[in-house]
């Protein structure tokens, strides 16, 4: 029996793309060999890898002046690549701190010797809220202004694009990556772990405009590179090839599905009815302010913390798993990425409304 998965990640994936992925393993397109065991140089594969970025550019409207990087190494990678990538040490970058994933961002810029400005700090309200737009300065000769669209662990997602004029801007989509429509000309550099809307882990998709590549550190290592990796097509080394050949089918059932369009709708659709439910409770409460409510990840308390064990042991016995908060927030957390189906969240407000009314 498939359950619901509300894990943050790795998460639910496609069933379509799972049955696809495991009819085709032991014979990928009549190789005899599955795709974990070809050539990363061979044609196949290599087409397979050109096929998922063509399907990339599709789905998410990448200009030609973007580049499309898949690294190895996860966001955290790209937290260690961005300063190397575009900020010498003493040079100053921006940065919007609205969570526990801006600090990561944040501490390995530092580290790196980079001059943090942080324009906007959302750490008064426990960070259950984003800057309104226009209520901070990006200073004109910071290398770049950082974001996290969407804070994984508070559950707070930017409903507006950060304006940071000739500011490159760079957004660690991780969380909400192709969860709707994007407009990528806004962005300097977009980037973000696939194992959540995406595909397994061990994949980052870097989207790089072309005329920031030269600004590297003369001595970033080859592997963090972006130019480098951008003119051996990602495959310097040998790439996450499962994790690359899995993006493609997860990208071309994005397409078959309608795009991002009917992707952010349904989305959208799926986040405003668990947020009705949990406010339409006295039971449950979610402390994000309702204009920067994440569409992906959805924390909610219960009124009286001892029943929370009950609560998790009962939904895991209903097929719900994975709903246990993250540690530093407490409570639930139900993760509602692209794969999530409209019925596994009515079947979770079924299950909250039921426990209500037993347990309340
Ligand atoms: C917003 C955000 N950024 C970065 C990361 C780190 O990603 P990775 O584990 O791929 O390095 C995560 C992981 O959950 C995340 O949610």
């Amino acid at each position: 029996m498939r359950v619901y998965n509300f894990s943050a990640g790795p998460a639910q994936l496609p069933l379509p793309v799972l049955k696809q992925a495991a009819a085709e393993l032991t014979d990928w397109q009549g190789s005899g060999m599955s795709v974990l065991e070809v050539s990363h140089r061979g044609k196949d594969f290599v087409a397979c890898a050109a096929d998922a970025e063509a399907a990339f550019r599709r789905v998410a409207g990448v200009p030609d002046n973007y580049r499309v990087l898949f690294l190895a190494g996860g966001a955290t990678g790209q937290f260690s690549a961005i300063p190397m990538n575009l900020a010498a040490p003493g040079a100053t970058a921006a940065f919007i701190n609205t969570g526990q994933w801006s600090k990561k961002a944040i501490k390995e810029a530092a580290r790196q010797g980079v001059n943090v400005v942080t324009v906007a700090d959302e750490s008064a309200s426990s960070y259950t809220t984003t800057p309104e737009p226009g209520s901070f300065t990006v200073p004109a000769d910071a290398a770049y202004l950082h974001y996290t669209p969407n804070e994984t662990i508070g559950g707070v997602e930017f409903p507006y694009v950060p304006d940071a004029d000739d500011v490159p801007l760079v957004a660690d989509f991780s969380s909400t990556y192709l969860s709707r429509a994007i407009d990528v000309e806004r962005f300097g550099v977009i980037y973000g772990g696939a194992q959540k809307n995406l595909g397994p882990a061990g994949l980052a998709i870097v989207v790089v405009r072309e005329d920031l590549l030269d600004r590297a550190r003369p001595d970033v290592p080859a592997i963090w590179d972006w130019k480098v990796m951008a003119g051996a097509d990602s495959m310097l080394n040998t790439p996450p090839t499962f994790s690359i050949y899995l993006l493609g089918l997860i990208l071309h059932w994005i397409e078959s599905t309608g795009g991002l369009e009917a992707m952010g709708e349904r989305n959208r659709a799926k986040a405003e009815r668990l947020y009705a439910a949990i406010d339409a409770s006295d039971f449950y409460t979610n402390p994000v302010e309702p204009r920067s409510r994440s569409w992906m990840n959805i924390p909610f308390t219960l009124a009286d913390p001892a029943l929370d064990a009950d609560f998790l042991a009962g939904a895991d016995a209903a097929g719900l798993t994975n709903l246990k908060g993250h540690r530093s927030v407490g409570g639930m957390r139900a993760s509602i990425y692209n794969a999530m189906p409209d019925d596994g969240v009515t079947a979770l407000i079924d299950y909250m409304t039921e426990f209500e009314r037993t347990r309340a």
